[in-house]
């Protein structure tokens, strides 16, 4: 069995868009201890070393999302990623083709304008139940992986069609109109759709899988897409 390092070095981006010109990486040396995750890594330096280190986290149980950022060339969560698993030297940057506010606190508004696209709530026709929506288990149980999705924004920042077609919404979006275009409560299921399988929607993912390779919570959005593309061709079938 190989011994964990003692020391792990990190490389860390750092950039300022409102100081810098272009983005450089900070060495940080840390002491590693069991059970420490890269987000623990991420403190050791903000509080011994570089007050001024900006990172993005809140729950730090793998649920919320905010911590998500490249870590040795994949998008990971900070908080649920072991630092001696990664070897002697970890580089950390922040989400890729995501604007940067500062280091590795990334620009959230891209993903949830693109979010925003596909409706991503729950509508149904007034008059509403008494006390609540009833579902059976088996209904239920179709949407079951898609509301795993913590809005982590990995898919959207490893999405090549997102990079480059700002009208394309991108895997955590689709996987969220998937989840209500299945969800045998919701009664906006049609214009979804539209929203969806249109020109610029889900025709337009070149299924490279990268998605499902980025999610930390093991989503394949790839699926989902094609789900969204059968509902989309049998409703163009009976028009
Ligand atoms: S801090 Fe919430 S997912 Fe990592």
């Amino acid at each position: 069995m190989t011994t964990p390092p003692k020391t792990v070095r990190l490389r860390i981006q750092r950039f300022d868009p409102k100081t810098d010109t272009e983005p450089h990486y900070d060495t940080f040396e840390v002491t590693t201890k069991p059970g420490m995750t890269v987000l623990d890594a991420l403190f050791q330096v903000l509080e011994k070393q570089d007050r001024l280190l900006a990172f993005r986290y809140s729950c730090r149980s793998a649920v919320c999302g905010s911590c998500a950022t490249f870590i040795n060339g994949k998008q990971r969560l900070a908080c649920n990623t072991q630092i001696i698993k990664l070897g002697r030297e970890v580089t950390i940057g922040p989400l890729p083709h995501i604007p940067v506010i500062r280091d590795l606190a990334v620009d959230l508004r891209p993903y949830f304008t693109k979010m925003h696209m596909v409706k991503p709530y729950f509508e149904a026709k007034e008059p509403y139940p008494e006390k609540e929506f009833i579902q059976s288990p088996k209904d239920r149980e179709a949407i079951d992986v898609a509301i795993d999705c913590i809005d982590c924004m990995s898919c959207f920042s490893a999405c090549p069609m997102g990079w480059t077609d700002p009208k394309y919404p991108g895997p955590a979006a689709f996987v969220e109109a998937a989840r209500f275009i299945a969800d045998t409560r919701d009664t906006a299921k049609a214009e979804r759709l539209a929203l969806v399988g249109c020109e610029d929607g889900v025709w337009r993912c070149h299924t490279v899988f990268n998605c499902a390779e980025a999610c930390p919570k093991s989503i394949d959005p790839a699926h989902f897409i094609q789900y969204i593309k059968r509902k989309a061709t049998r409703a163009s079938l009976k028009r």
